[in-house]
């Protein structure tokens, strides 16, 4: 039995969206696509409002997904142009600061629409056109959304890189899409301490296939001593010095290129997710308001970083397409103490909170009293994003820090999807702890066998959508049939989300996580393969598998299986060096949690690592292992069990 947590009436009296309403306008959606997104288009700007709204194939043979494919318009008009009127004034971004002694502000939808428009003609003086791609290796400041919005103001495609990424992982991805341009600052701050992002744009323009950069444009932020190689490195505030405020706008079609994202799949390097303008800012935008209930005189906060995806639909595009007021927070949960995000929201009276269940998890570890000193009675809504939220997080979520007075909703998407896919709308939907409940709107979910047969009613298996939605991705950057491949051929005629789910008797939706090799470390991506080729690229080590394993706080931390080159040795050091070496280069975000010796590793006949037993191995559930009789030498999992258990 689980619980129920009824649909508050109070709120639900007051909310956007009824549990009719709901219903109604999902069957509406789902029955004729066509004319719900039709209605809905109308929420944004066009130039040219689309007559022809959807145009979907997932055949493999005829192959396409279109949305609004003849309208036009520009996200930066949609996110600011068009606020000025009534909003001009209004906070559109809410800055604090990683110390709470250093000054906040607000940015309002003047400025940042004032901000843009300098930028943007600094980088058309810089000779970035429409379709050139700029990457954005920032910390989490307000020019990071000015970034985003002066490439969108000028039809130039962002790919926004996590701010903890190494410059390995900087140069692949910059390599991948051919950057002509780098916007980063000369230093980040996270808890106290500096992250020195110019410094890692330096050494990532020495690695091979980086050349396309032309100019690294660097923020001055902390203030702190950074190398400016000349012709290429500009100073940020002298190239938007003297520049117009006012920019023209690209006319943009709808299936025109936003941004694209790297993310990390089961195999190969990061693919490039490619993300278009209309379909993208319209979903965006329509999920934010229906799932957060918006009001206009809401202070949303969402705790993501602009580096993903969540950052780009939720703090920048969503929002400021709603005219809300986004919090942007350049710090830590935990610096200087674990208060600090309930003193933020006192500070500035957030109502609606959007966090992780690492977070959560996190913070529920010290107790009650760091939260309880603070009052949070502006709050009346909490979100949760990025992995399973376990019960137990849920109800501390939900009785200690909403004193039970807030719904939670428990969205369920992906960077591929753009936008929020299974999800509580909280005037709605009854609540469930652990369930994401019910889809979106246009959102149709499915169940399927490992035979893609799909499966009715209460049950367990695959999760696919039926059909497409218009925030879906498009491509993978430069590898479309790598898109297809990877989406689209496990189960034909349905787009795999790569996640496991089971569906219970009334109907909900609970995501039981990854079922292909991908980690989810603390709500982020890391890709098993990513991780491997890092370590057998230092001098010592043979082989190597990784998988994922249960982690109190990260939701799944990463085990790491090494074979060491003959005559190497084993040791402590070696442990601390190469865990170091992943964090060098990758980014701090991969750091193996646990490293075990293997004299060999698991594998098939024909040569194929067996990771569902090193998954069992690193989860210390031994007697689970299950069938072994495949493996070419039975002999190497007793000795990695038995070395394991020692631990
Ligand atoms: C994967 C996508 C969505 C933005 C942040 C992560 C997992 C995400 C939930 C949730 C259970 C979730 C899935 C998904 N996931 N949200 N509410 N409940 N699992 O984006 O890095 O593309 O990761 O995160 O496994 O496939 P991402």
């Amino acid at each position: 039995m689980t619980d129920l947590y009824p649909v508050d009436p109070a709120f639900a009296s007051q909310a956007r969206i009824s549990g009719e309403d709901y219903q109604r306008d999902y069957q509406t959606s789902v029955r004729d696509p066509e004319a719900f997104w039709k209605q809905a288009a109308q929420r944004l700007d066009w130039y040219k409002a689309p007559t022809r709204i959807k145009n979907v194939s997932y055949d493999l043979d005829d192959f396409r997904i279109r949305w609004f494919e003849d309208g036009e318009l520009n996200a930066s008009v949609n996110c600011l142009d068009r606020q000025l009127e009534k909003r001009g004034d209004k906070t559109a971004l809410l800055f604090e600061p990683d110390s709470p002694d250093a000054a906040s502000y607000p940015v309002t939808y003047r400025e940042l629409y004032e901000r843009t428009c300098r930028l943007a003609n600094a980088l058309r003086a810089l000779g970035v056109q429409k379709g050139d791609r700029v990457t954005i290796y920032m910390p989490m400041i307000p020019d990071a959304a000015v970034a985003m919005l002066a490439c969108a103001r000028i039809g130039a495609i962002h790919s926004v890189v996590f701010g903890g990424f190494a410059p390995n992982s900087i140069a692949d991805r910059v390599a991948d899409c051919g950057s002509k341009l780098i916007i980063t600052a000369d230093e980040g701050l996270r808890g106290g301490r500096k992250i020195p992002l110019k410094a890692n744009v330096d050494a990532a323009l020495k690695l091979p296939g980086t050349n396309s950069v032309e100019t690294v444009l660097v923020v001055r932020h902390t203030g702190g001593a950074v190398d400016m190689q000349m012709p290429r490195d500009r100073w940020f505030d002298a190239v938007v010095e003297g520049q117009p405020a006012e920019c023209e706008p690209e006319r943009m079609n709808a299936e025109d290129p936003l941004f694209i994202l790297y993310t990390s799949g089961s195999t190969g390097k990061p693919k490039g997710v490619l993300h278009t303008t209309g379909g993208y800012l319209l979903y965006a935008a329509y999920t934010h308001e229906a799932v957060f209930d918006l009001r206009e005189d809401d202070v949303y906060w969402c705790t993501a970083d602009v580096g993903w995806v969540t950052g780009h639909s939720y703090i920048v595009y969503g929002p400021l397409a709603n005219g809300a007021t986004a919090l942007m927070f350049e710090g830590v949960p935990n610096y200087p103490d674990m208060s600090r995000f309930w003193q933020v929201i006192d500070k500035h009276q957030v109502t609606l909170f959007y966090t992780a269940p690492t977070a959560i998890r996190a913070l529920m570890r010290e107790g009650e009293e760091p939260v309880k000193k603070t009052s949070r009675k502006s709050l009346r809504l909490l979100g949760s994003v990025g992995e399973p939220i376990n019960p137990e997080a849920w109800r501390w979520y939900y009785e200690v820090v909403g004193d039970s007075r807030c719904p939670i909703v428990d969205t369920w998407w992906q960077t591929e999807t753009g936008g929020i896919m299974i999800t509580p709308l909280a005037g709605a939907i009854a609540l469930k702890p652990g369930s994401a409940t019910l889809p979106f709107y246009g959102v149709q979910p499915a169940l399927v066998d490992a035979n893609g047969e799909v499966l009715e009613g209460a049950t367990e298996g695959n999760l696919v959508l039926l059909d497409s939605w218009p925030g879906q991705m498009r491509s993978v950057y430069g590898d479309h049939q790598r898109f297809i491949d990877t989406y689209f051929r496990t189960y034909p005629g349905t787009y795999f989300t790569g996640d496991g789910c089971r569906r219970d008797e009334d109907g909900y939706y609970w995501i039981t996580g990854r079922v292909d090799d991908v980690i989810n470390v603390s709500g982020h991506r890391i890709g098993t393969a990513e991780v491997e080729s890092a370590l057998v690229a230092h001098p010592k080590v043979a082989e190597a598998a990784v998988v994922g394993f249960p982690h109190d706080i990260k939701g799944q931390g990463i085990y790491a299986y090494v074979t060491l080159k003959a005559g190497e040795a084993p040791g402590d050091d070696l442990v601390k060096e190469l865990v170091a070496w992943v964090r060098k280069e990758i980014g701090p975000i991969a750091t193996p949690d646990h490293l075990q010796w293997a004299p060999g590793l698991p594998k098939t006949r024909s040569g194929k690592i067996m990771r569902r037993i090193l998954r069992k191995i690193a989860e210390n559930a031994p007697d689970q292992l299950g069938d072994t009789s495949t493996l070419a030498d039975p002999g190497v999992v007793d000795s990695l069990v038995s070395e394991r258990k020692v631990k």
